[in-house]
């Protein structure tokens, strides 16, 4: 008995060793969880996801009690299913949206914490996101100038009247924050890196309140000079980044453009009607970017709370000019408890089928009742995974977070619009913690590659958990399954082309699950 223990101690003991998996350094701030410590020499990992041979499935676990990305592994059985078993079951014959991915935000508040850091906590942190020891985001958001996460306010164009772009210059937030995290993230990601850009506000002297904050919207009509500069102040910047190896993915036509609609508006912004949007693509942005080097970059519309759905989306797309430039519509994530995921995004999709929905920001720490940092909060994780799982159930393709990192006051924010974010660096001592956010995002982004697709995952019954699963495009499938009761939920994944997974989910934890097919 003694020694047959001591011969499974040494096994693990050597397996842990051949997958050099490092855990993770529990801190607790006296909330519901811990985060993870790192510091220039340690930080924990995940080992690059290994299919097992068919017939086994592997299973990533992360909970409220201080498991994270904790692998187990077993087989997929053959036993009969009972009447009383809470089957999920993978449905191949629904086919769903294809996935394009997960990732976050390069806001110059991130970059700023992140390049403060020495270089070696610098790398594990970049690495922790990018690399495949991490959670191997690959879709970066990036600000077309700045946004409040920035620690003044500017644009690319400052000087009032330059409608041919003489002056327009990247700044330093530019070239010495955003660029080269950029570039690290793409030095150290396997997966390629699609960027997005979103621009906050137009150059003041553009504007009709002649501020960056507050109510204010281009001057004139679209079509006019005023538009047209606007629509090539997107192209230039593009070419900008370009002169930086940096290319894009999309653009969105504007950061919630409702918010420059609201008197007092306290943080960056430029108003749209969705008539007024609809118009300055069909005029202006659209014939821009078409009759550019830049043709190939997708148009976003929207970038605002779901609310709008289906309501901008007819106002736009039913417009045959503007429709034609638009590829998809981005959401944030702000007022989804008040607006249920099918009458605006499972509407708009059936609407709309051929133009793209995709998560483009979320954070947790903005409502004035809990703001900013809660360092180790496992309810905000949940919010992310609970809501990432929603949002894929009703045929969003990807999800981006917002600052990939901030202070421990939740900045910085020049306008003190201080939230939280998956990593906070405290720059005093050198390191930065995980958050149970970091890890709910990571139980997507590291499983469901880009060119996934979901399927269907019929449940038996009624039951507590919340569930999604995809085809990836090595023919795996994966599951996520999140249980945020109290009580542990035991079910089967049936696979009816191989068997059955028989598990559980323990209370307040999330699992992916992940198996070969062929
Ligand atoms: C970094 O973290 C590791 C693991 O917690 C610890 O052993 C080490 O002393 C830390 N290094 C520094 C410089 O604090
Ligand atoms: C894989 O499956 C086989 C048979 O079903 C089982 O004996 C073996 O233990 C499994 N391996 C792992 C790593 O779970
Ligand atoms: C806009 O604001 C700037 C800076 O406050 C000021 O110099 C300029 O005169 C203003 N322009 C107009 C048209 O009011
Ligand atoms: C861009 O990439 C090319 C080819 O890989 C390289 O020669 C050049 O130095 C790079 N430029 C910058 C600014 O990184
Ligand atoms: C397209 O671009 C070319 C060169 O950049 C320019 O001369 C031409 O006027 C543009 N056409 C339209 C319709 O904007």
């Amino acid at each position: 008995m003694w020694a047959s223990w001591l011969f499974i101690l040494a096994l693990s003991a050597l397996s842990s060793e051949i997958s050099g998996r490092r855990p993770c350094v529990p801190v607790s701030f006296g909330l519901s969880s811990v985060v993870c410590l790192c510091n220039a020499t340690y930080c924990d990992t995940t080992d690059p996801v290994v299919l097992l041979a068919v017939g086994n499935f592997s299973r990533y676990e992360s909970s409220q009690t201080g498991k994270r990305l904790d692998l187990s592994t077993g087989p997929i059985q053959k036993r009969k299913i009972s009447p009383s078993d809470l089957v999920l079951t993978l449905n191949d014959v629904k086919r769903y949206q294809n996935i394009k991915g997960f990732g976050g935000a390069v806001t110059d508040s991130a970059s700023l914490n992140i390049l403060a850091l020495t270089s070696g906590t610098q790398e594990n942190l970049l690495k922790s996101y990018f690399s495949e020891e991490g959670s191997e985001y690959n879709i970066l958001r990036v600000p077309m100038g700045g946004c409040d996460f920035s620690v003044r306010a500017y644009t690319y164009l400052d000087k009032a009247g330059d409608y041919k772009l003489d002056s327009f210059s990247l700044q330093e937030e530019d070239l010495k924050l955003k660029i080269p995290i950029i570039q690290k993230a793409k030095a150290l990601s396997k997966r390629p890196i699609s960027l997005f850009a979103s621009p906050w506000t137009a150059p003041p002297w553009m504007k009709t309140n002649n501020a960056t904050t507050g109510k204010g919207s281009l001057k004139g009509e679209p079509g006019d000079k005023n538009h047209k500069t606007w629509a090539n102040y997107f192209l230039r910047f593009l070419d900008e980044y370009e002169k930086h190896n940096v290319s894009f993915w999309a653009v969105t036509v504007e950061n919630e453009p409702t918010a420059g609609m609201m008197t007092d508006y306290p943080l960056p912004a430029l108003g749209f009607t969705p008539e007024h949007m609809r118009d300055f693509i069909s005029s202006d942005l659209g014939p821009a970017f078409a009759n550019s080097s830049h043709k190939h970059v997708k148009i976003m519309m929207v970038d605002d709370n779901r609310l709008l759905l289906p309501y901008w989306a007819k106002v736009i797309l039913s417009d045959l000019e503007a429709a034609r430039y638009i590829h998809g519509i981005a959401v944030h994530w702000y007022v989804d408890g008040l607006v249920p995921a099918g009458v605006t995004l499972g509407v708009t999709h059936q609407l709309y089928p051929d133009y793209f929905l995709f998560g483009s920001e979320a954070c947790n720490g903005y409502l004035p009742w809990e703001k900013g940092v809660r360092l180790g909060c496992w309810e905000r994780g949940n919010k992310y995974s609970s809501r990432i799982i929603e949002d894929l159930n009703y045929y969003v393709t990807g999800w981006t977070d917002w600052n990939l990192a901030l202070g421990p006051d939740g900045g910085p924010n020049y306008v003190n619009n201080n939230v939280d974010s998956p990593i906070i660096v405290d720059l005093a001592k050198d390191v930065f913690y995980k958050q149970p956010m970091f890890y709910h995002m990571a139980h997507f982004s590291k499983f469901i590659p880009e060119g996934s697709q979901r399927v269907g995952l019929d449940p038996s019954h009624n039951n507590q958990l919340e569930t999604v699963a995809f085809l990836r495009p090595d023919d795996a499938a994966v599951a996520v399954v999140l249980n945020r009761s109290p009580l542990d939920v035991n079910f089967v994944i049936s696979d009816p082309s191989l068997g059955i997974i028989d598990t559980t989910c323990p209370a307040n934890s999330i699992q992916t699950y992940i198996w070969r097919r062929k």
